[in-house]
């Protein structure tokens, strides 16, 4: 049994997971910032460096504890090196450093996209067979298509192998995850703005509003930018009591008024936009799968825990859909363990002059 220990502090969250063999979860300790940057409306990167300084070491102690391993039992250590805020980065992979140095382990740099993907190779920890037989829930079959969407991130990667990538698209503004944050700040509605959208729309009518779906049948890159302005557009509609657009003062990223807000058919709304998003993800990844005559198609990323879009995708797409549970979607450490596995069972190293690469991207 290969033991990795995986870390993970690229954003607001702090993480160290324990992983067998890249699959099985020992042990995935998350310590969230979410309450911290609540009152800000998004990720305060100052903020967030400085809670990692403080979690980091708990954070791991506490994932050896669960998974009940020794340093002595670990061969490999895995962190994320970039993308992401860089002062959030570079506690994680210096303190990777100083134990991996302290402990004689392989150090390994992993990407932050490749670890989202990697998360599908994980066995659910609440799967009932998870305690029986790992091996009845085989792999992902190769040649496959991961959606990758995150806060930061919208990419449609072909894999043909472990490490082997080729991005189809990605998108020219705003990611998906992001789309849903700002939209739903726009609403009102909170942060994080993707579970906060997915709330609201469950009873909305989702064909209330009709909003764009950019570069439908173009190509495999993204754009969310227009939608999200065509809901700022609604809304200063409502803000300004149906007069004529522009008359309102309401901008991006300031909150609805208590009046606006009474007014705004919120759940509509919410589904209008939701349903936009998703229908733009699941044709697009849709045609790659057909192009590509992919075996397995992956969602992966935080907005992969979408409702919709893993029904969406499942009902639509012709081979089978793999989505990781909701815990695996967004910010976690096994994933970075599990894609560190494959890494180091490939013999891929990092050097002591690993770096923090906050715009790094998928190979
Ligand atoms: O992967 P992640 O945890 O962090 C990044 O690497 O960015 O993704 C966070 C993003 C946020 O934008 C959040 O609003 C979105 O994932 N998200 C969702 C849902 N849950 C989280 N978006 C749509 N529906 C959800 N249920
Ligand atoms: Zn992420």
């Amino acid at each position: 049994m290969v033991l990795v220990l995986g870390l993970e502090t690229s954003c607001d969250e702090t993480a160290a997971a324990v992983v067998a063999d890249g699959r099985e979860i020992l042990s995935n300790v998350v310590a969230s910032q979410i309450e911290l940057h609540r009152r800000y409306g998004g990720v305060f990167p100052e903020i967030a460096s400085r809670q990692h300084i403080l979690d980091i070491v708990p954070v791991i102690e506490e994932a050896l504890a669960q998974a009940k391993v020794g340093w002595d039992s670990l061969d490999a250590l895995a962190v994320t090196a970039g993308p992401g805020l860089v002062g959030s980065l570079l506690v994680g992979v210096n303190v990777a450093k100083g134990i991996a140095w302290a402990r004689g382990l392989p150090l390994i740099g992993v990407n932050h996209l490749e670890a989202h993907l990697y998360a599908n190779w994980l066995i659910p920890p609440n799967d009932t067979r998870h305690a029986v037989q790992k091996e009845q829930i085989p792999p992902p079959q190769f040649p496959l298509i991961c959606l990758i969407v995150s806060g930061g991130h919208s990419d449609l990667v072909l894999m043909t192998g472990h490490g082997q990538y080729r991005v189809l698209g990605r998108t020219l503004d705003d990611a998906a995850g992001e789309a849903f944050d700002k939209v739903a700040r726009l609403l009102g509605l909170g942060y994080p703005g993707g579970p906060a959208i997915q709330a609201a729309a469950e009873n909305g009518n989702p064909c209330r509003f009709s909003l764009p779906r950019a570069m439908l049948e173009r190509g495999y890159d993204f754009s969310f930018s227009g939608l999200k302005t065509a809901v700022l557009r609604i809304v200063q509609r409502y803000a300004s009591g149906g007069k004529e657009r522009g008359q309102a003062r309401y901008r991006l990223f300031s909150s609805p008024t208590a009046s606006a807000q009474r007014q705004l058919p919120l759940a509509d709304l919410a589904a209008s936009f939701q349903a936009a998003v998703v229908d733009v993800l699941v044709k697009k990844t849709k045609r790659a799968a057909e192009e590509f005559q992919v075996k397995e198609v992956l969602l992966a990323g935080g907005v992969a825990s979408n409702k919709l879009l893993r029904q969406r995708m499942s009902a639509q797409i012709n081979v089978p859909v793999r989505y990781p549970p909701p815990i695996l979607c967004t910010d976690n450490a096994a994933m970075v363990a599990a894609a560190g596995y494959f890494k180091h069972m490939a013999g891929e190293r990092s050097s002591w002059d690993l770096d923090v690469r906050p715009g790094m991207a998928l190979k």
